[in-house]
């Protein structure tokens, strides 16, 4: 029994394996055999293994793969500003296609492909493949086995030619390189114009009219979306207006001037009113806000008349209008900036300036 205990981890590894779930097994009183190591298959030579000027044909195949992929990458560069985005081809079995959309996946395919195959074909010819034994070690890690670890990095650099094929590693680090181009164009190419001023600014700034930045007439205060303009006398107390500029509906772009302009229209009594300044931007009480939100720009909601808090309903930020549109409740953190008005000649309220603040969330410049 002994002498069988002592054996038996030797067992494990020998040509007989025992299936513990098959129940009892008759022993034959002897330990099975254990089979010869077959080693490694005899090592097959390559064309380039042996013969200089195979290799250096590999070399040059390798290397027109990653040429391949320089120029197709910069074929996309190319494509990506040369070809109009509403140019339409027509291809075989796909039919028409975005010719701008086409060029590009093709040159992106070729440059990818180029690298791929290059590598490929690399590791197949050049590299070394020799089949190596590994014994198996204790999991140590000693300065020995680093330096092994060091000396078997070198060694792969070394059977990779990498020394030795200075073009393909020139020609493999020129076409990563490159590949890095078409991600960069697409990022920052995609991203649209600059915003310039366009955030910190809004259709009230302008004057009716205006050339050159010269001329023109105050803009109107105009009720939404009937595009009337408002007399001082309209705004009892108790009224709320939703108000645009006037002539708004005439600019390149009405929805994205709206989103900036949207403005409430609302009489206070003037002895509630807390702020000289608040006062001062108003005429009899009647006063004008933004209605974006400062917390993310939502339109504000809800006009609470007793009380005069506006509340925004998308996370409940709420404004006192009597104190300069504060906020007292909810994550906006700014008020909502105020516009500052006047009557014109024919008793039409209209805007003196735009917002002195930029309206809506906070933005990156914005500070
Ligand atoms: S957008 Fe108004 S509270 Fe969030």
């Amino acid at each position: 029994m002994s002498e069988h205990d002592d054996n038996l981890p030797e067992q494990s590894t020998g040509s007989s394996v025992v299936d513990l779930t098959q129940g009892h097994v008759e022993g034959t009183g002897q330990l099975p055999e254990r089979f010869d190591n077959p080693g490694l298959p005899p090592h097959v030579h390559r064309h380039g293994d042996d013969d200089e000027a195979a290799a250096k044909r590999s070399e040059r195949q390798v290397a027109a793969l990653f040429m391949m992929s320089m120029l197709a990458t910069v074929l996309f560069a190319v494509a990506y500003f040369a070809i109009d985005k509403n140019d339409v081809i027509t291809l075989p079995i796909i039919g028409r296609a975005n010719a701008l959309h086409a060029a590009l996946g093709v040159t992106l395919g070729l440059s990818l492909l180029g690298i791929g195959l290059g590598a490929v074909h690399w590791a197949k010819t050049l590299m070394s493949d020799e089949e190596i034994a590994e014994e198996r070690h204790q999991l140590r890690s000693d300065d020995e086995t680093r330096q092994g670890a060091v000396d078997v990095v070198m060694e792969g650099g070394e059977s990779a030619q990498v020394r030795r094929r200075p073009l393909i590693v020139y020609t493999l680090g020129g076409a990563l390189g490159l590949f890095a181009v078409p991600l960069g164009l697409q990022l920052v190419g995609s991203l649209g114009p600059l915003p310039k001023n366009d955030l910190s600014t809004s259709l009230w700034s302008t004057r009716l009219g205006q050339k050159d930045g010269k001329g023109g007439r105050k803009r109107r205060l105009m009720r939404d979306p009937e595009n009337t303009a408002i007399r001082l006398s309209d705004v009892t107390m108790g009224s709320v207006f939703h108000v645009l500029p006037e002539g708004i509906n005439d600019t390149e772009h009405p929805l994205n001037e709206k989103v900036k302009a949207s403005v409430l229209l609302v009489r206070l009594d003037e002895a509630k009113i807390k702020s000289q300044r608040q006062r001062d931007w108003g005429v009899d009480g009647v006063v004008a806000y933004s209605k974006i939100c400062t917390h993310v720009g939502c339109p504000v909601g809800l006009y609470e008349q007793q009380t005069h808090h506006l509340l925004c309903p998308c996370h409940q930020s709420t404004f006192d209008m009597t104190d300069d549109c504060k906020v007292i409740f909810g994550p906006a953190k700014r008020p909502l900036p105020q516009l500052k008005i006047s009557v014109d000649t024919d008793g039409y309220l209209v805007a003196d300036q735009g917002f002195v603040e930029p309206v809506g969330p906070s933005f990156w410049e914005r500070g």
